[in-house]
């Protein structure tokens, strides 16, 4: 068993999947509709937000997960996405390798997935919500001059309207999950969102392909990790495979898929910015050998010229000082794959 498989995928024997995860006590759902239906002159429209602030306020600091419904991204621009996702992985390998990110993205990815060394058992496509982004000049060897980033597309097909359509539309979701969560975070529900805006925007989003695999046991569809960046917003088909690693006793659990839900996220800009009230979480992908799963993350970044840091107004030098140094979001994306940046920016500068 197993044999078909490249060792390059098997994961060390403590961090593969077992056969049986507790799916009991998942993430906590959360219904979005007093967003979209609170009315600001109705009486009752304060007490509608606050239980939601509540809630949102729960899941991000016990889960740093959550699932959200009555999110207001319309399902057809997600299901037209996902149509072209698998038209578009359904393409032969020299067209999709013609428009993958190796040879182009000075940001530093390459085009097959590794976490934490070990091969992930899935295929992408990145795509940034804006097809030409500004790479600042970080004054280092090779990066003197701020260089242009341009997505790249398959010429046949409509992933690049359809692609920017759902972005536009997710992106919107996220603003408003920012802006509830920085409500939550005890400052304004605008204090964030400038980072988030200018000429060198790095969200983007992602699909992923994660083929069957003959040894379920032994690889991953992604290896443990934690996000880096803000927030994600995370669309997954009914097939399943998400764990995510429950604070409360390190077990894995698995995200049942619910129709019309988005998954959420903080990643590791939000654990710095509330200084660890809300923890990014770890999660994994498992695969199976019977059904591909196909996902689509929105990564939620701030500008590449973030400078991120605790937030002022939630750090107290006597009660609460800050537990992270500033660090460069752009100058952290860039390196991270050939050094220890991330361990040096968010772990290690804990005091
Ligand atoms: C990821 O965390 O990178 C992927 C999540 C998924 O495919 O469900
Ligand atoms: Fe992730």
């Amino acid at each position: 068993m197993g044999l078909e498989v490249d060792p390059a995928f098997f994961q060390d024997p403590e961090h593969r999947p077992k056969p049986t995860i507790d799916e009991a006590g998942s993430i906590p759902l959360i219904d979005l509709s007093p967003l979209s239906s609170v009315n600001p002159d109705d009486p009752h429209a304060p007490q509608a937000l606050v239980g939601l602030l509540g809630e949102l306020e729960a899941a991000c600091t016990d889960w740093g997960f959550f699932q959200v419904v009555n999110h207001g991204v319309p399902p057809h621009l997600l299901q037209r996405l996902q149509a072209e996702a698998r038209a578009f992985f359904a393409l032969p390998t020299e067209e999709k390798r013609r428009v993958s990110r190796d040879a182009i993205n000075p940001l530093g990815y390459f085009d097959t997935e590794h976490t934490k060394n070990v091969r992930d058992w899935k295929e992408v496509f990145d795509f940034m919500v804006d097809d030409e982004v500004v790479i600042p000049a970080w004054g280092e060897p090779g990066d003197e001059q701020a260089k242009t980033w341009k997505n790249r597309w398959p010429e046949y097909s409509e992933l690049r309207e359809a692609g920017h359509e759902y972005a536009r539309a997710v992106e919107k979701l996220a603003f408003a999950l920012l802006e509830l969560i920085s409500l939550t975070l005890g400052v304004g529900a605008k204090r964030l969102d400038g980072f988030f805006h200018g000429q060198s925007r790095s969200s983007f989003i992602r699909l992923n392909h994660y083929p069957p695999c003959p040894a379920p046991h032994l690889a991953l569809g992604v290896g443990r990790h934690k996000d880096a960046g803000a927030l994600t917003v995370l669309a997954q088909d009914d097939v399943g495979g998400l764990d995510v690693r429950r604070k409360s006793d390190g077990e894995w659990v698995r995200v049942k898929p619910i129709p019309d839900s988005y998954i959420i996220n903080v990643g590791d800009i939000i654990q710095v910015w509330s200084n660890d009230k809300y923890e990014s979480a770890e999660h994994r992908v498992s695969v199976n050998s019977e059904r591909e799963r196909f996902s689509i993350p929105f990564f939620f970044n701030p500008t590449l010229s973030t400078t991120v840091e605790p937030l002022e107004e939630v750090v107290d030098e006597l009660i609460n000082p800050p537990k992270y140094e500033a660090y460069n979001w752009g100058v952290f994306l860039k390196t991270r794959r050939n050094s220890n940046f991330r361990k040096l920016a968010v772990e290690n500068l804990q005091i």
